[in-house]
């Protein structure tokens, strides 16, 4: 059991909640470095290195990646905009791997004079490269596994009916078609999971790659110079979750890596990567919010001033996201917490015992700092709230301001007797 834990006390949170507006996402740095020196610790072990691609989807904010990059981590990202990011932050080359998904020319384009490490969905790709007559320098594969009905992951399914990767039989003719396009260095790729909190799956994962890898690098005589284990590492949303034992997995895949290339000759070891995004930032992020009405229908709601565009895994998944707030010792009622947008399932709870609350009281949404403000949308015009990093105390600072109609409104073309911006 571990007790979900909120870092600041009730004055300090309202005199954030003073500066800024609810509702807001926070995220406490010294969280932030936390996990992601936990996980690599826990591959230390891996002499030829050892590199988390932060999965720039996450967290896509520029001063959250600056301290990941900081802390040595590379960069994983998938479409322009996140490229884009890369580059006003000056980020380019091998700290960063493009992983392609259905991809438009321009992102390979880009990617490629970027520098960045390509990693292929697909053979169907490999002809785009060759129109746009690219080679890049180093590439990898994503890796599809056949059917594993244990391994089935909430969010990922099965992978029978999963869009992404390339499957065994098709991976030698993959990289044997790049080798002979003139490709040098080569790697090899897979994301099988998303918030996973089994430790054999990732052990099981990594196996299996590392026979893959052997596999393909002796069939055509070329070297893997990485395995990329992927993201999807999970964190214990639910006070009943124990915490994944990400030493245990460290130590783990230790005794198999051990296995497979200590004892034979292999030119050149791998280094292993993974691109988590929500184990490093997940638990740092917090979404606050204030009850607004407080409703008697069938159930007992509260209606809090944040809303599914804010946060929408617990909609979305059905994901538990623990609440709390400083009503501690206050008689306990059963609600369902809920925003303001016009779609039923705009819950963020439903059926939970909290204390008893009033208009005014601030909510706690915990494990917001993934997959959090970054999946946020606009319907029903709502805008998308703020951003606040916390450094250390009483250093906070705005890091994405909230958003306001008027940015809503510039992608509409103005034309005179039917939109007369302001
Ligand atoms: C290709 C890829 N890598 C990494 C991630 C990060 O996953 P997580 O945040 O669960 O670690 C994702 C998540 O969507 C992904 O699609």
């Amino acid at each position: 059991m571990n007790k979900k834990i909120f870092p600041l006390d009730k004055f300090e949170l309202e005199n954030v909640v003073k500066e800024y507006e609810t509702p807001f996402h926070i995220y406490f740095k010294d969280i932030i470095l936390e996990q992601s020196n936990k996980l690599n610790d826990a591959f230390s072990w891996c002499s030829p290195g050892f590199r988390n691609y932060f999965a720039v989807k996450a967290t896509p904010n520029p001063h959250i990646l600056n301290i990941l990059y900081e802390n040595g981590h590379g960069m994983d990202c998938s479409s322009m905009t996140e490229l884009k990011i890369m580059n006003n932050m000056g980020i380019s080359g091998l700290d960063i791997i493009y992983t392609s998904n259905n991809t438009p020319d321009e992102e390979f384009i880009e990617a490629i004079n970027m520098g960045a490490i390509l990693n292929i969905d697909d053979a169907s790709h490999i002809d785009r490269l060759k129109v746009l007559d690219i080679i890049p320098e180093v590439v990898c594969f994503r890796f599809l596994p056949e059917d594993d009905k244990n391994n089935e992951n909430i969010v990922i399914g099965s992978p029978t009916e999963s869009k992404f990767g390339v499957r065994e039989n098709d991976l030698i003719s993959c990289y044997k078609e790049l080798k002979d396009m003139g490709v040098k260095r080569f790697g090899l790729h897979t994301m099988q999971a998303s918030n996973e909190r089994s430790e054999k799956f990732f052990i099981k994962t990594s196996e299996e790659m590392f026979k893959l890898a052997k596999k393909i690098s002796f069939t055509l005589d070329i070297n893997i110079e990485f395995i990329n284990l992927g993201g999807g590492l999970g964190i214990n949303q639910h006070p009943d979750d124990e915490e994944i034992n990400i030493k245990y997995i460290g130590d783990e895949i230790k005794k198999i890596y051990t296995k497979y290339f200590f004892v034979d000759h292999v030119d050149i070891l791998p280094k292993l990567y993974m691109e988590n995004g929500r184990y490093i930032t997940g638990p740092a992020g917090y979404l606050i919010t204030k009850a607004r009405h407080i409703c008697e229908k069938h159930k007992t709601y509260i209606g809090v001033d944040a809303c599914m565009t804010d946060f929408m895994r617990p909609a979305l998944y059905k994901d538990y996201h623990h609440i709390s707030s400083f009503n501690d010792g206050q008689k306990s009622l059963t609600y369902d917490v809920v925003g303001s947008l016009c779609e039923n399932n705009d819950k963020f709870a439903i059926g939970r015992k909290l204390p008893t609350t009033e208009r005014g009281d601030l909510l706690i949404i915990h494990d917001t700092g993934a997959h959090g403000h970054a999946m946020g949308f606009n319907y029903n015009g709502k805008l998308k709230s703020s951003e606040i990093l916390y450094n250390k105390k009483n250093d906070h600072e705005e890091i994405r301001r909230r958003e306001t109609t008027s940015d809503l409104f510039t992608t509409i073309k103005i034309k005179k007797g039917v939109w007369n911006a302001k």
